[in-house]
């Protein structure tokens, strides 16, 4: 980039700037405010983290984890990681240059893992020893290739090598270098972290958590989406207790009053901010066991597989990774084909079932209205049960303002202690566009006084008198030079100030202080000692 060159926010990111960002932090104090109502404790975690824990909590094979996360190697390995990206993101050879870099590409990484591996930056193990065996194989597949080939003209068969290039990729992808951390693509995995780091399972439960702040995922970005996404998020987490099977069906009622709390709360903020349009979609995706839902992924993957040829290529892929995702699919072509499979709904165990109806029914007794969505799966591996999604007006295709469920069993999958858990996450950024699509995003812009001096002696009782106003609460510009009065006058009303404070040398003489209201023009003399009363009463 030339020196002269300008900086601009990278794609995806952007600036927030005032005014929009006094509703950023009214949309902040209030979820402040109504989380404390509820019992909440603000957590905040790092912004990075190991990547294995968001692989491991969210989903290896998840969107989130495979294609969109910001991941660093904390290692001066940059040769060796360079090398193995260029191996591992190879495909396919499609010309001789290309085997010949490629070829020549594998050998440097092949020569620069053994060498980490003797000085002990990557680690002697099983793995690292299998990796090397497979590049090397793939080496000396890929040299005899390039040997035989140099002598055709034209007519080799690169297709024959795709095999091999593809082993030594996967071979080459799986070196471990170093420490591997990732900016958070979301905070639930983060939140259940540190239940486990500080022992939280000893705090009375359940332990009530939110959080705010940055999130990042390298998505295509548009209206409502960024790779640099704010959420405000809560989690609520209960150590299950040895006793917990003694009564089955009061503790699955009782996670379904934590659900519907949970909900309520959401929807008791949104309320409080006047956000209009909002429809609550709920779901229950059961639990793991064989006869709820992973017997019902089986049923659906077999629907599936009958009319795979009409699906496009993610959800024929999703068939195997993760059928369930396919019910998540806008696609217009495969609308009709999703609505003949079968409904979870109708394979639902009986605790799921009871859980489920529970929850409908503590959430009619809060008067939250909701509609059921049997398609809502949502794109985390660690929900069950309860799922639920609240879309808002104005937000166009990516109109999801909140997204969140129950997910038991994650603190134990990250290597805690038997937890409950259920949370949710608000899209900010989403929240604040439909605030203000919908004229609910006006802020008090401006200031309160504008104090228009004259004259050094004017000068000193200005400096006194933005000093008091400012500790009474009041924002206050005083500017750093003299101005004419109708300069000064001109500035307030630009910057929309309420009022506008004179003091000339008559003013400061008779100790009656000149105060002009901008909007209508009105001017009223007042003393120093009244002035904060007034702009009190004429806010
Ligand atoms: P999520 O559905 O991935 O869930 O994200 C929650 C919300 O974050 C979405 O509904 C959306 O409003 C917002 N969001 C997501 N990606 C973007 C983006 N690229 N740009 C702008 N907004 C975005 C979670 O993150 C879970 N951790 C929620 C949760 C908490 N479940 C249980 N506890």
């Amino acid at each position: 980039m030339s020196s002269k060159a300008k900086f601009q926010a990278i794609r995806g990111t952007r600036d927030l700037l005032p005014p929009e960002t006094a509703l950023w932090n009214r949309v902040e104090q209030t979820a402040h405010e109504v989380f404390r109502t509820f019992g909440f404790g603000e957590i905040r975690p790092p912004i990075f983290e190991p990547t294995e824990l968001f692989a491991r909590a969210v989903g290896g094979e998840t969107d989130i984890v495979s294609k969109e996360m910001y991941t660093f190697a904390v290692t001066d390995l940059t040769r060796l990681i360079a090398w193995r990206d260029f191996v591992s993101s190879t495909r396919k050879i499609r010309d001789l240059d290309e085997l010949d870099a490629y070829e020549r590409s594998l050998s440097y990484l092949h020569r620069e893992v053994q060498a980490a591996v003797k000085n002990g930056q990557v680690p002697d193990d099983g793995e690292s020893q299998n990796s090397i065996v497979r590049m090397k194989r793939a080496m000396s597949i890929a040299g005899a290739a390039l040997v035989e080939w140099r002598k055709m003209d034209g007519t080799a068969k690169f297709e024959e090598l795709d095999e091999d290039v593809k082993d030594a990729g996967i071979a080459a992808a799986s070196i471990r270098v170093g420490e591997e951390i990732s900016l958070r693509p979301e905070a639930t995995a983060s939140v259940c972290r540190a239940y486990i780091e500080h022992n939280m399972q000893q705090l009375p439960q359940p332990v009530k958590l939110y959080y705010m702040g940055p999130m990042f995922r390298r998505e295509r970005p548009q209206k409502g989406r960024y790779r640099q996404f704010y959420q405000i998020g809560a989690e609520v987490l209960e150590a299950v207790r040895p006793d917990a099977g003694r009564d089955a069906a009061k503790e699955l009622a009782k996670d379904a009053t934590v659900d519907a709390e949970v909900i309520e709360m959401l929807m008791t903020f949104f309320g409080r901010l006047q956000l209009e349009g909002t429809e609550l979609s709920i779901n229950s995706i059961g639990h793991a066991a064989e006869n709820c839902r992973r017997g019902y992924v089986e049923k659906l993957r077999g629907e599936l597989n009958r009319v795979k040829d009409k699906l496009g290529a993610d959800s024929q892929r999703r068939i195997e990774t993760n059928p369930l995702r396919v019910l998540d699919s806008k696609l217009e072509h495969e609308q009709g084909i999703i609505a003949k499979l079968p409904k979870i709904a109708d394979h639902l165990c009986d605790d799921c079932q009871t859980h489920y109806a529970e929850l409908k029914r503590q959430l009619e007794l809060r008067g939250v209205k909701y509609v059921e969505n049997w398609r809502l799966v949502r794109g985390l591996d660690y929900y069950m049960r309860t799922t639920f999604e609240i879309t808002a007006k104005g937000l166009g295709s990516q109109n999801a303002v909140c997204g969140g469920g129950r997910y038991d069993g994650l603190v134990e999958l990250l290597g805690g202690p038997p937890t409950k858990g259920i949370g949710f996450a608000i899209g900010e950024d989403r929240l604040i566009l439909s605030l203000q699509e919908g004229g609910k995003g006006s802020v008090a812009e401006g200031r309160d006084v504008y104090v228009a001096w004259l004259g050094a002696n004017a000068y000193a009782t200005a400096i006194r008198a933005a000093k008091s106003l400012r500790s009474a609460g009041f924002s206050v510009e005083l500017p750093p030079t003299e101005q004419k009065f109708g300069k000064a006058l001109e500035r307030a009303s630009k910057l929309g100030a309420r009022f506008a404070l004179i003091l000339g040398d008559n003013e400061i003489s008779s100790g009656e202080w000149a105060l002009k209201a901008l909007g209508t023009g009105e001017q009223i003399k007042i003393a120093e000692a009244d002035l904060p009363a007034y702009l009190k009463e004429h806010q």
